[in-house]
């Protein structure tokens, strides 16, 4: 891959990169597009397709996340993409973490807390491989769903703070019809639990109104409540934490008042789900 992008660089060639973990549903799809407006009819589009072993956690759902290479593929070529890196963990790890590999990119202040608090390891391991991505890839632009807004906020600062030279751009969440929020584990929720993992999005609208509807703003605590609440409402879901948060610095906010950010994880069944928007 890096060879193919050092000649594209040499020919000054603009490349718009969408990294993704594969298993791909319309809110990749969506950001594929916006890197092809970004570089143009005659640039070059990448998606990566790599299920990132460091970024999970020795409990997590590393050995079962989907992996469907074949029907990403034709996705991809359907989208128009040029070029589909899917590299083996051998490419990407020919030393593996604990055995060789001892490298690693540590974001220290916008990772510890939401994603980072519950899962401590995650976001080194995102960094860590966005770093190497970009250096095999290496785009002029490379596009992010705002439906992991925290994952997007930290690379943001990783660009800055080590001076990438790559443009970052955060594209809107994608949504199925009754509001989840589109996403690889999804599929994950059998039966009755697609319908209880409605709660995230409604979650979101409900403070969003109340928020809207108030001049002063409204007490975190208060709307942490009224959360806990609906997500009391579906038998298997269970809040991780929800979070009322400044977008620039993601620091929480005591006051919730227009402009916030809210984000949240539950447990359905099983299957931890995140959720963020604007208020
Ligand atoms: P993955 O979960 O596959 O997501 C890849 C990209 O798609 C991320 O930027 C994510 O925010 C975006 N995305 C996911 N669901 C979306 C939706 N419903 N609407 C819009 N965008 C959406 O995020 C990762 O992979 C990995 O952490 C990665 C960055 C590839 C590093 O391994």
């Amino acid at each position: 891959m890096q060879r193919l992008a050092l000649a594209w660089r040499a020919r000054g060639e603009a490349v718009g990169f969408v990294p993704t973990m594969g298993c791909l549903h319309s809110g990749h799809l969506s950001l594929v597009a916006e890197a092809r407006r970004r570089v143009g009819p005659g640039g070059k589009v990448v998606v990566s397709i790599y299920v990132n072993p460091t970024q999970f956690g020795p409990r997590e759902d590393f050995a079962k996340y989907p992996r469907t290479l074949r029907r990403d593929l034709r996705l991809c070529r359907e989208a128009g993409v040029d070029v589909v890196f899917a590299p083996s963990d051998q490419a990407m790890y020919p030393q593996p973490p604990g055995a060789g590999f001892s490298t690693f990119v540590l974001e220290e202040k916008l990772s510890r807390v939401m994603e980072g608090a519950s899962r401590p390891t995650h976001f080194r391991g995102v960094t860590t491989v966005v770093a190497k991505l970009f250096n095999l890839v290496l785009p002029s632009v490379a596009v992010f769903g705002a439906k992991d807004f925290q994952q997007a906020a930290i690379i943001r600062r990783m660009v800055r703070d080590l001076n990438f030279p790559v443009e970052i751009v955060v594209a809107p969440t994608v949504r199925e019809a009754d509001g989840l929020a589109m996403s690889s584990r999804n599929q994950y929720l059998t039966g009755d639990l697609r319908v209880q993992a409605r709660v995230l999005s409604r979650a979101i609208r409900e403070v969003r109104a109340r928020v809207r509807k108030s001049r002063a703003g409204l007490p975190a605590g208060r709307l942490r409540g009224v959360v806990e609440q609906i997500v009391r409402t579906a038998p298997d879901a269970r809040l991780d934490y929800v979070e009322f948060f400044e977008p620039e610095t993601l620091e929480s906010v005591k006051r919730v008042r227009r402009g916030a950010r809210m984000a949240l994880a539950v447990f359905v069944g099983s299957t931890r789900l995140i959720d963020n928007a604007p208020l």
